[in-house]
């Protein structure tokens, strides 16, 4: 039997956007009007079995990043709480909290942004594992250990960063995120900026590591093909909340949210991999004023009276597979 290694429960994180000039004139003279809130993670609740790959899907500015942060443990939720491996982290304190930090990685699309420009890559690779003690043995070979694993060669540690390619500067960041015996991995779009040959290399690269480490992966990505391809099970967000999760086949075969059958729907079946959803149709609504009811009512072609006034409860629609839609209201 499977056991969750990370489960969410109800988490939501806001972020209050800086005022415009006119609505700070209006607070100088006493109009105040509250400054605009994001619901940029809105009451998600989910859990990763160990050894599972959780693709999470949906249009920019959904939230993707966001809830992948949180799960990183590099951003705070606003509300709710995660556990992981059955413990509540924001209880946790000291080393117990450090050990469970250093258990989830992250790793971005832009891997440059986070390598240290001046540090060579032995050292961005050691750095962390020799400040927590996890290097028992010598510290060269730790080191050579784990650019090996990420596919490079030992041999180019004394090299900076802008001497490697995109491809090999992602294994640079894997290689860093190997190298604290993570347990879980945040993959955010981490194959998104890479040509698709290198693409397929180092999806490769985390389908080996996740088999020969028993990582667990959440992978947040905008490519379908790539999600098809990696993903156990999916979850598609739409404005902060989390329309319809399942079992990847059964969810590309039968659909059942409105919002997940029109992303799918935009890729012609035959060539499902390297295809990114962008036209929906209508505009994709601000998260500063998400509609009312189920955020999707808008754009739906079965949108009903009661769609714009309730928000929709994610229900069992077939076995593990939950969606958050009327239609599937008993009357
Ligand atoms: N630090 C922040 N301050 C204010 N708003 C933020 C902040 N971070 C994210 N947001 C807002 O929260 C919402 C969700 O952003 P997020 O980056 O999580 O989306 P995403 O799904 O990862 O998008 P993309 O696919 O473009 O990467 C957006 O409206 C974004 O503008
Ligand atoms: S709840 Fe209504 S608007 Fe939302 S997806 Fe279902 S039918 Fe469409
Ligand atoms: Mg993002």
């Amino acid at each position: 039997m499977s056991h969750p290694v990370l489960a969410l429960h109800g988490l939501s994180k806001q972020f209050t956007t800086r005022q415009d000039l006119a609505a700070r004139l209006m607070t100088r003279f006493g109009m105040a009007r509250k400054p605009p809130v994001v619901r940029a993670v809105d009451d998600v609740s989910l859990t990763i079995d160990e050894g599972e790959v959780l693709g999470l899907v949906g249009e920019s500015g959904c939230g993707k990043s966001t809830l992948g942060r949180i799960v990183a443990g590099i951003l705070e939720p606003s509300e709710g709480r995660i556990e992981f491996r059955g413990q509540n982290v924001s209880s946790l304190s000291g080393r117990e909290r450090d050990n469970a930090n250093l258990a989830r990685q992250i790793i971005f699309q832009d891997p440059f942004s986070s390598l240290n420009p001046r540090q060579r890559v032995g050292s961005i690779v050691g750095e962390a594992p020799r400040k927590h003690g996890i290097i028992k043995g010598d510290f060269d070979a730790y080191v050579c250990e784990k650019l090996r694993e990420a596919g490079l060669d030992p041999a180019l540690r004394s090299r900076f960063p802008h001497q490697f390619s995109g491809g090999q500067r992602q294994r640079i960041g894997i290689a860093r995120s190997l190298a604290v015996d993570p347990e879980f991995i945040v993959c955010d779009e981490a194959v998104a900026a890479l040509d698709v040959s290198i693409q397929a290399q180092i999806i490769n690269l985390f389908m080996d590591l996740q088999e020969q480490f028993n990582l667990t992966y959440l992978f947040i990505s905008h490519d379908l093909g790539v999600v098809n391809h990696l993903a156990d099970r999916v979850a598609i967000m739409y404005l902060g909340r989390i329309v319809e999760q399942g079992p990847k086949t059964e969810l590309f075969a039968r659909p059942n949210h409105p919002y997940t059958q029109a992303l799918l729907a935009e890729i012609p079946r035959i060539s499902v991999r390297h295809k990114s959803f962008h036209a929906i149709k209508g505009e994709l609504p601000s998260p500063l004023a998400p509609p009312s009811g189920c955020h999707f009512h808008p754009r739906c072609p079965h949108a009903m009276d009661i769609c714009a006034r309730v928000a929709p409860k994610l229900q069992e629609v077939a076995p593990g597979q939950i969606s958050a839609c009327h239609l599937n209201d008993k009357s």
